[in-house]
């Protein structure tokens, strides 16, 4: 039987982080990006950036979909995949720190959809993002 999660596609993913994008809060770079995150169980969860006037602090839309669902309680490796869009000239490119959060909870396998307003859409996966990507395993070897 197909799932819940099966009958989402890419180019619906990429709608839904279209609208996560239109919450954005992007005052000083007003570059607004949006990310839709898919869990196994079908549900989706919404990212936008949100900057501060101390730059720094600054969290990146896929960064806020990812937390966002490990706090509302979905685990590490649960999640099928995730778009991310920005009104680039060719499909935006998470940063890479966004790379090693995607890495750290999400499958390398697992889909990643890069697309922008145009409707260019590329899909890689989180270990094409991030070939060799420290991780857990890492740290237990010292
Ligand atoms: N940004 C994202 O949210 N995701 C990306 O993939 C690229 C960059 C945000 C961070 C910052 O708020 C703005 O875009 C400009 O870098």
């Amino acid at each position: 039987m197909m799932s819940n999660k099966d009958r989402i596609d890419a180019a619906e993913l990429v709608r839904h982080a279209k609208a996560a994008r239109e919450r954005a809060y992007a005052p000083y770079s007003r570059f607004r990006v949006g990310s839709a995150l898919l869990d196994e169980q079908g549900n989706i969860h919404y990212g936008c950036n949100v900057e501060n006037a101390a730059y720094g602090p600054t969290n990146c839309a896929e960064r806020t979909a990812l937390f966002r669902a490990i706090a509302d309680g979905h685990k590490k490796g649960s999640f099928a995949a995730i778009a991310v869009v920005g009104d680039t000239d060719g499909p935006v490119s998470p940063c890479g720190v966004c790379r090693q959060v995607m890495a750290e909870l999400c499958a390398p396998d697992m889909p990643v959809y890069m697309a922008n307003l145009k409707g260019d859409l590329v899909e890689t996966t989180v270990s094409k993002l991030l070939p060799g990507a420290f991780g857990p395993g890492d740290l237990a070897s010292s």
